[in-house]
């Protein structure tokens, strides 16, 4: 991946016409910010999104969700929630797309058309946090943020909203369900109601990057990632009769030890590439062989080709390490949810467009490079789509606990993210429109 950052050598002239006050419209390349208008405007959102009565806004409704969390395809209650703040706003929306999903549209109803994304749903998981606004929901909880990720968002539609009216084009605020595995970002784009959109922007947030802080990277940024689950079928028998059996369990160790060699002999070394195995399933008693054994895990790469080698690689290790051991196996990669998510890819110029607003908002020292992890996020199917990029929100902040990982029981934000969030989403949206805008005069 290139880190070259040759767009800053254009700053300083482009800072010299905005200087002259000249018109700079024909000499930036589209992807380019507007600097002579950005600047001012996106300290205007984060003041405004900084003043306590956006804020404490902001956060009741992230503490509301936050209290009630719900999963995939469920998010019944934060839909609602979602609606009756766009009512009260006054933003038109769709809904429902996708089931519980709804897209709000803000601006002229015409091209360019750039689109904004919050995920809504919570995780099968017990919170351990103990604070006022903890879970109300046993074995449920917001502890991947997507409570914030909604707030913001709707944080972002307040701002555009009270500037409707010098938008210059359309923004469509999609609030979509089930993230966590359920390709709920595949089924609004099923759904047909993104259909006109030309751009996506996405946030995260993120507790290894400090408060004030955001970051991500051009490209590959998260990887593709599938599922497989197989079965192991032998024949049950005595365990003092092995040779009466067929045992699926040593089958199975087998198969596992196999699959390890997909990444360690067959990757180049310089590719990045996973094959775990996560579960397996068989045997009840020390002294009989099973009949069945399950097993199953995740494959994971940053190239649609890794993808597909490695999906058709553990397919055929699983049932030829099955035919070796005289037992029979299926393999199911659940393609029907649809897996596997596709690799999360930053357009470079979406990229960097996020980048100069976000440097302009927080100051450039606050906005990170982000290294690619092997995590998944389901944004990848619009980013198959339209141009999108992703950027993280830090949270980080070790006087409010807001250090411990993602998908921990101890998950905290810290809640100064929500403005930032709400004011980045605004800024980038105006921005986009701004030098996408379609020449009318
Ligand atoms: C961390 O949180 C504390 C308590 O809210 C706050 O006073 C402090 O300014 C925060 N740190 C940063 C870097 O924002």
């Amino acid at each position: 991946m290139s880190s070259r950052e040759s767009f800053f050598c254009f700053l300083p002239s482009l800072f010299l016409f905005a200087f002259l006050g000249l018109s700079l419209s024909w000499a930036i390349p589209t992807h380019l910010v507007r600097e002579d208008t950005v600047g001012p405007l996106s300290r205007q959102l984060l003041d405004s999104a900084r003043e306590p009565e956006f804020f404490d806004w902001v956060r009741a409704v992230r503490r509301r969700i936050h209290e009630y969390p719900e999963l995939g395809f469920e998010e019944h209650r934060t839909s609602q929630l979602i609606r009756s703040e766009l009512d009260s706003l006054g933003v038109e929306y769709t809904w429902p797309v996708a089931r519980t999903g709804v897209v709000a549209t803000i601006g002229s109803g015409g091209r360019p058309f750039f689109s904004l994304r919050a995920d809504m749903d919570a995780l099968p998981l017990q919170e351990l946090v103990d604070w006022e606004h903890r879970s109300k929901i046993d074995g449920k909880m917001h502890a991947c943020g997507h409570d914030s990720h909604v707030a913001m968002l709707l944080g972002a539609a307040k701002l555009l909203q009270a500037r409707r009216h010098s938008l210059k084009g359309t923004v469509k605020l999609v609030f979509q369900p089930g993230e966590e595995g359920y390709a709920g970002a595949y089924h609004m784009l099923q759904d047909g109601a993104l259909d006109k959109i030309e751009a996506i922007f996405g946030l995260h947030v993120y507790p290894s990057v400090p408060i004030g802080a955001i970051a991500s990277r051009p490209g590959p940024i998260l990887a593709g990632a599938g599922l497989f689950s197989a079965t192991m079928k032998g024949k049950g028998g005595h365990a003092a009769t092995p040779h009466k059996a067929r045992d699926p369990i040593l089958a199975v160790s087998m198969a596992v030890v196999a699959l390890q060699q997909i990444v360690s002999r067959e990757a180049d070394p310089l590719e990045s590439r996973v094959v775990t195995v996560g579960f397996i399933e068989g045997g009840q008693a020390a002294n009989v062989i099973p009949e069945t054994v399950k097993f199953g895990g995740t494959y994971r790469s940053l190239s649609s080709q890794g993808l597909s080698y490695i999906k058709g690689r553990i397919k055929e290790v699983i049932e030829l390490q099955a035919l070796v051991h005289q037992c029979t196996a299926t393999v199911d990669f659940m393609e029907e949810t649809p897996l596997p998510f596709p690799v999360m890819d930053n357009d470079e110029g979406l990229y960097k467009h996020a980048k100069r607003v976000g440097e302009i908002l927080l100051g450039e020292p606050n906005v990170q490079l982000l290294p690619v992890t092997m995590g998944a996020e389901d944004f990848s199917f619009y980013s198959q789509r339209v141009p999108a990029a992703m950027f993280v929100v830090g949270t980080k902040n070790e006087t409010v606990g807001s250090d411990q990982p993602l998908h921990s029981p101890y998950f905290v934000i810290d809640e100064e993210a929500l403005p930032i969030g709400s004011a980045l989403h605004a800024a980038v949206a105006i921005s986009y429109l701004d030098s996408h805008a379609v020449e009318t005069q």
